[in-house]
């Protein structure tokens, strides 16, 4: 294979390198593009074709349906690891020994007290706030309470922001919670594992002891560590190109937050439920909702199905299915949702529309589902999936400091009103 590619413009031919990563992907390297062309760019709406960076972090393989951490398998991590051993992967590269998780658990706990001020600032919403708004407001708060997780240019400054986020999360995703159902701010314990801690957060109530179900703690766990990472997304892009300015780590990871929100991204397991529901008031005619996907006059999207990357199965979306079988008899819960979210995933598999399109469903469409059986209200899944993806956001953040990638900043093309000489308002 030519370790080069020659673009032609207007007669003049221009050689630019090719890169080959470790899985055999090929990129043009154009960073030369502008100088040796006189000013040319590139074009790339939603930058679909277009790689931001180099990454040991994740893989992905769109077409054959692979998720990979570090190299290892999703569905072994997700089998065989727990979301603090996948969280200190993604951070540091390599599976933790006994000792180095533990003594990251113990830093993260040591570092997960939140200034009690921060009760003022959730006090100060209205109950009708998104969880998602309270949320990054909050994560963009703590840097004013832990101002030395600004400049972070050593790695044992980078480490003490790093295990200070994974603490404190947490706390702001139960007390985000809470507050809207009218609930005490508390604690947990530093007894309890990372994700017990998590779920007594957000489930103990006042006047009863909270006793633990080890269905709930391993379902959670699980969901978390499918949505730990997922390489150059629309919301660790944006962690990314926030961070480059070198904007702290919460400030970076709060912008992750807000994009993470929308309905086209993490907010689509929020979608899903509500079209589920919506289904469900609607007699359960998934017909009507296939149609309404399909029709291009209608906005309406079959919300959990289809990817940017993922043109086969999201490897994700099969584990969560399965656990979202196992979960709901273990805990015997009966909910017509999954089996109108398997009847409408049997319609679009054999629908010409959908198959055409190679449109599957992602890690949004049977998530919400456990979620939902677990007590957690709907309009927090989003943040469930922002508290699993934390750690991915902060291994990108963290890779694109230490490899002092550049301040993000792309170009475009310029389509508007040439030069125009001014008018006096009296002559408009
Ligand atoms: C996540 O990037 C990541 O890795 C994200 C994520 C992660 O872990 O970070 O995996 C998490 O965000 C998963 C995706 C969750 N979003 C949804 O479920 C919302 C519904 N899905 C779509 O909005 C859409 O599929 C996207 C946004 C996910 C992907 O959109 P693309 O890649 O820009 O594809 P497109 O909009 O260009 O669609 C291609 C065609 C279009 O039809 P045509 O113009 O070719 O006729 O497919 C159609 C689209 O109209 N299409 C859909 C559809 N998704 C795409 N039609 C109906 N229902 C859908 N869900």
């Amino acid at each position: 294979m030519s370790d080069k590619a020659t673009l032609e413009i207007n007669g003049n031919k221009h050689e630019f390198p090719l890169i080959v990563g470790t899985e055999n992907e090929v990129a043009i390297d154009i960073k030369t593009l502008r100088g040796v062309t006189g000013g040319v760019t590139t074009i790339d709406a939603g930058y679909k074709n277009t790689g931001s960076c180099e990454s040991e972090i994740t893989f992905l393989d769109g077409e054959k349906g692979i998720l990979r951490y570090r190299g290892y398998s999703i569905e072994e991590l997700a089998e065989e690891a727990d979301f603090l051993e996948v969280a200190y992967l993604l951070i540091f590269g390599e599976l933790p020994t006994k000792e180095q998780h533990d003594k990251f658990h113990a830093d993260i706990k040591s570092k997960s007290i939140v200034d009690d001020d921060v009760r003022k600032i959730i006090d100060a919403f209205p109950k009708s706030a998104h969880p998602m708004g309270v949320l990054s407001s909050l994560t963009s708060a703590l840097t004013a309470f832990n101002p030395s997780s600004v400049n972070v240019d050593s790695e044992e400054d980078m480490y003490n922001s790093v295990v200070k986020i994974l603490g404190k999360f947490p706390v702001l995703v139960a007390w985000t919670m809470r507050k809207k159902q009218g609930l005490p701010l508390d604690y947990g314990s530093n007894t309890l594992g990372y994700v017990e801690n998590v779920l007594k957060m957000m489930f103990k109530q006042p006047n009863e002891k909270y006793v633990q179900n080890k269905i709930i703690v391993d379902a959670l766990d699980k969901l978390l560590i499918l949505h730990a990472d997922h390489e150059q997304n629309c919301s660790t892009s944006t962690v990314r190109i926030v961070g480059s300015s070198h904007a702290g780590l919460f400030a970076s990871l709060s912008a992750g937050i807000s994009a993470l929100w929308g309905p086209l991204h993490g907010g689509a397991n929020q979608a899903v439920l509500e079209m589920l529901e919506a289904i469900k008031e609607d007699g359960g005619d998934t017909k009507k909702y296939m149609a309404k996907a399909k029709d291009k006059n209608d906005p309406f999207r079959l919300m959990g199905f289809g990817h940017r990357v993922y043109k086969n199965f999201d490897p994700r979306a099969r584990i969560i299915k399965k656990a979202a079988d196992e979960v709901l008899a273990d805990l015997g819960v009966e909910d017509p949702i999954l089996e109108i979210a398997k009847g409408l995933e049997q319609e679009a598999l054999n629908d010409d529309y959908f198959v055409k399109r190679k449109l599957y469903p992602n890690v949004d469409f049977y998530s919400g589902i456990i979620y939902r059986a677990m007590g957690i209200p709907t309009d927090m899944f989003t943040v469930m999936f922002a508290l699993g993806r934390l750690p991915g956001w902060i291994a990108q953040w963290r890779e694109m400091r230490l490899r002092k990638e550049p301040i993000g900043r792309p170009r475009q093309l310029y389509v508007g009103e040439t030069l125009r000489p001014f008018k006096k308002l009296e002559k408009r």
